[in-house]
């Protein structure tokens, strides 16, 4: 067996083999024909791993099988809606054209039962991303998938990669997300008491409250740790994880026994590079690492932030199984200083050119009020009402404001924005960023992509109970 970087030299050479000391080799390779897929929407049965459950999903399996392309490459995705319910998908952090944007009433109509729908577009920038429905409760049962996008030209420093989606799991185990959301609403929720840290410690950067629902699973690429997926390493193999939180109320930890990960990558857009023993993602949030197989089989794990369990997938080396006390790492694991990519420093290339902001705008994300609402500046979610104006060709500064105990993800469509660090120096390039309780994050855009775009809580539960707002401009 070749490893993939073998591979790549090969596959290389053999497409330069007959352009010879042609002196631009990318060009040859970029002609990729557009890559057609179907995507059919239903109910069905799913083992988890021991553990089935009927959900919705996308085709037969969970997480629905992954989409990989190449930057600049097109797609193009038939949706089949064979569900009892409308739908849509939703292409998380890509900045493709707003109508292909998969946001029901403020980008499309939703798709109806037994109705089709086509996405088209081309894909402008490499990364780990990842696709969902945006339909209601939907992102938390099974309608998601890792979306992939290669960059022929990137530097290729590793032997092998390995997808890694996490999931909290509910659907189908004697309830649904429906019906976990309508007794969130029946029974209120007390606002957490007010500490004036907001209980954010170096330890716990996202304060002490884990979210909303009670997961009887987390998972890994669709299963449980009984029944974890294994994958067979040499020692001394360099791997690249794309991890992604595909949760729908969970934070979590991801670290590995006695490894270290090299975060590279940060919501698809590349950071300088950062050691770490555990990366903290929200939901929605994306990174990429590079780690070292060692000498010893190891698991690796997702720890839920201030919930019980975890969820595990083992890189096994020499056919042994990993010989890992579990429970002992997981403890460790919560007591460490993690590492939240938003710090980390963007690469030059993706640095936003300096720029004074043009315009500010503030997001005051409040809840849960009234029972079980979570307003943004006062308001619920209401499109095609309330828009925040911008105008194109700006820099447009976002001030996210958490006048609330919790933690939120706040994701915004069809950008990809810079975090401004404490002292104004510029963080990561992101779509997704953890606001802690009682803080405030500073981002920034360009606006060069015109349309109505959705900004949002991705937590599934927050954004149903209106924790969104989008921002609208025109060419
Ligand atoms: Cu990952 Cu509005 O979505
Ligand atoms: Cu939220």
């Amino acid at each position: 067996m070749l490893d993939r970087r073998e591979f790549l030299m090969l596959s290389a050479l053999g497409a330069a083999g007959v352009a010879a000391g042609c002196s631009k080799p990318s060009s040859a390779r970029s002609g990729t024909a557009p890559l057609d897929i179907s995507l059919t929407a239903r109910e069905a049965d799913i083992d988890l791993g021991g553990v089935t459950v009927r959900t919705w999903v996308w085709g037969d399996q969970v997480p629905g099988k992954e989409i990989r392309l190449r930057k600049g490459q097109e797609l193009s995705a038939r949706l089949a809606n064979r569900l009892p319910a409308d739908t849509t998908v939703h292409w998380h952090g890509l900045a493709i054209p707003n109508d292909m944007d998969g946001v029901p009433v403020l980008t499309q109509a939703a798709v109806k039962p037994g109705q089709d729908f086509r996405y088209h577009f081309t894909v402008p920038d490499a990364g780990t991303y990842w696709a969902h429905s945006h339909f209601g409760l939907q992102t938390d049962r099974g309608l998601y998938l890792p979306l992939i996008i290669e960059d022929p030209d990137e530097r290729v420093d590793y032997d092998d990669e390995l997808v890694v989606v996490l999931d909290d799991w509910i659907d189908g185990t004697g309830t649904n997300p429906d019906q976990v959301f309508a007794n969130l609403q029946k029974t209120g929720m007390k606002p957490m008491e007010t500490t004036p840290d907001g209980g954010v410690t170096p330890t716990s950067p996202i304060g002490d409250d884990g979210g909303d629902v009670t997961y009887p699973y987390f998972i890994i690429n669709g299963k449980v740790p009984a029944d974890a997926q294994t994958v067979d390493y040499r020692p001394g193999q360099r791997i690249r994880l794309r991890v992604i939180n595909a949760g729908g109320d969970t934070a979590f930890r991801v670290a590995i026994p006695d490894t270290t990960l090299k975060v590279t990558q940060t919501d698809g857009f590349p950071a300088v590079p950062q050691q770490a023993d555990s990366v903290i993602l929200g939901m929605g949030e994306r990174f990429d690492a590079i780690i070292t197989v060692g000498q010893e089989s190891a698991p690796v794990v997702a720890v839920p932030e201030n919930k019980k369990g975890y969820a595990l997938l083992n890189l096994r080396v020499n056919g042994k199984a990993p010989a890992v006390d579990i429970d002992k790492f997981v403890a460790a694991v919560r007591g460490q200083v993690v590492l939240d990519t938003a710090s980390m420093k963007p690469a030059p290339e993706v640095t936003l050119p300096p720029k004074a902001p043009q315009q500010v705008l503030d997001l005051h994300l409040a809840g849960p009020v009234n029972g079980y609402t979570w307003p943004i500046n006062g308001r619920l979610y209401d499109p095609p009402n309330n828009p925040m104006g911008a105008t194109a060709g700006q820099r447009v500064r976002l001030r996210l404001i958490n006048e609330s105990m919790m933690f939120h993800p706040i994701h915004l469509h069809g950008h990809t924005f810079e975090v401004q660090g404490p002292d104004g120096s510029p963080r990561a390039r992101k779509d997704t960023v953890l606001v802690a309780p009682l803080r405030t994050v500073e981002v920034d855009f360009d606006t060069d992509n015109p349309g109505n775009w959705i900004i949002h809580c991705h937590n599934t539960y927050h954004l149903e109970a209106g924790m969104a707002t989008f921002i609208q401009y025109e060419p």
